[in-house]
């Protein structure tokens, strides 16, 4: 059996912490898409720890955690992670599995990657420069390198060959980056890498399943960024929805069970694109400084705004939701008024469902407003206990999506978490 626990808005939802919570009813925790461009945050007792590459149930000693076949890796960041968790006592020999076909981030990638940012000019992604799009573009190109290869007695061939294809594209460019200490990194995390579990990731975890293990697979990213679904093009390079996991991890649809969607109680957005409900104004600066919103990744300030309950519809329509996780209510705690988009004007006309190309259109989001709950809710450990404005809320979103918010954290902590039966 496999549940998913899965970003519904633009990233950032707190897909770390939950995962973390939730590990401890599973044997194997799996990151299926994505690569270092995910910043997932958890608090190992009070210290707080950023895992890019790395699953979110690494801190559980008796889990398993796999990084799939549909992940882009940076073995640069993977060594600089696993040597992070190991000052937590982890030990990554025994509970880190990597599949072979895990495609490989090099060095020009990230080259690559900054290339075509400069060439868009105004129109840029806002890419973390991870060497994400260029990588994911080398596998469905067919050019792209493995984590297997890294065990061929061939690989430095076929390393030089991709390289110099990219140093061509780099030249069409126009564009010139010293990659000599990146490569150096490259080469030292190499080494480091085939030291750890590099195994068929699709006969592993279908052999645990078959076994009786639970499976769950970690999202990165969030839905509006999938790459099919997204506000494309301002989006990620991978399915970051519900469809990746087969794909992702080489598991049949029908070992689904529960897809877990994370959403904030309001909204961000880091990069580019199109967000209906941002906040250009104080109250968007509020919700920047009260929830810290700066990239785990990047350090860039988030973009912020309300609750889109229009997108999150289209989020749980495409992942097929069966549970909402409602993640920083605590944020919202002091003020006074609350608002939710429930649907969009285009040109005038009331619309409730997310258009083609979003960022081609002046869409003007459409609100009911609610009153705050004011009151500090981050030592509330029953929902019974929590305001009833927060439960009005929370009904208001439940009868819009028609799946049940089942969860609210109220805090940063691992065990800050309130069940809504
Ligand atoms: P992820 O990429 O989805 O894992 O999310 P990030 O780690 O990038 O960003 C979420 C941020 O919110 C992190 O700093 C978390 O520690 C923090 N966080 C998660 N849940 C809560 C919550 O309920 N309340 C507060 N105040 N912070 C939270
Ligand atoms: P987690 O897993 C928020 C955004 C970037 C950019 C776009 C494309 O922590 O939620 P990329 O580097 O993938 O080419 O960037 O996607 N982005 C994220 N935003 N959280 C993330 O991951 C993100 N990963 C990528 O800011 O707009
Ligand atoms: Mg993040």
């Amino acid at each position: 059996m496999v549940d998913v626990i899965l970003g519904l808005q633009w990233g950032d939802e707190g897909k770390g912490k939950i995962v973390d919570y939730f590990a401890k009813n599973y044997d194997v925790i799996a990151r299926f898409q994505g690569g270092p461009n995910a910043g997932h945050t958890l608090y190992v007792g009070d210290k707080k720890i950023v895992l890019h590459q790395i699953p979110s149930g690494i801190f559980h000693a008796d889990k398993i955690n796999l990084i799939g076949n549909g992940v882009v890796l940076d073995v640069v960041t993977l060594r600089k992670e696993c040597n992070a968790v190991a000052e937590f006592g982890v030990d990554v020999t025994k509970n880190l599995f990597i599949s072979e076909r895990t495609h490989l981030i090099l060095p020009t990638h990230r080259a690559l990657d900054k290339a075509s940012e400069l060439s868009k000019g105004q129109d840029k992604i806002g890419s973390t420069l991870k060497g994400i799009g260029p990588a994911y573009m080398d596998k469905t190109g067919r050019n792209g390198l493995r984590v297997g290869d890294l065990l061929q007695p061939d690989f430095l061939q076929q390393y030089e060959s991709l390289k110099n294809k990219h140093l061509q594209l780099l030249n069409n460019f126009n564009f010139e980056e010293d990659i000599t200490q990146w490569e150096q990194e490259f080469f030292e995390s190499i080494q480091f890498v085939k030291g750890l579990n590099i195994i068929n990731g699709e006969y592993f975890i279908n052999k645990l399943l078959n076994n009786g293990k639970k499976v769950l697979a970690e999202g990165a990213q969030g839905s509006m960024l999938d790459v099919d679904f997204g506000t494309f093009p301002f989006v990620t390079s991978s399915n970051t929805t519900s469809a990746g996991v087969c794909s992702g991890l080489g598991i049949a649809p029908q070992k689904i069970k529960d897809i877990i969607g994370i959403t904030k109680a309001y909204c961000t957005r880091v990069g580019s694109g199109p967000f209906p409900t941002e906040l250009l104004d104080e109250t968007g600066d509020f919700l920047r400084k009260a929830g810290n919103e700066f990239g785990s990744t990047t350090g860039r300030p988030r973009r912020c705004g309300w609750i889109d309950l229009v997108a999150l519809h289209f989020a749980c329509m495409i992942n097929g939701v069966t549970k909402i996780v409602m993640t920083k209510a605590d944020i919202l705690d002091s003020m006074t008024e609350l608002k939710v988009c429930d649907s969009y004007l285009l040109n005038g006309e009331k619309i409730t469902e997310v258009p083609y190309q979003m960022n081609r259109l002046s869409i003007e989001p459409a609100y009911t407003s609610f009153k705050g709950w004011n009151t500090d809710v981050s030592k509330v450990s029953a929902y019974a206990d929590m305001p009833q404005e927060m439960k009005t809320y929370i009904n208001h979103i439940n009868q819009f999506l028609g799946v049940p918010v089942s969860y609210i954290s109220n805090g940063p902590g691992r065990e800050q978490l309130v069940s809504i039966n």
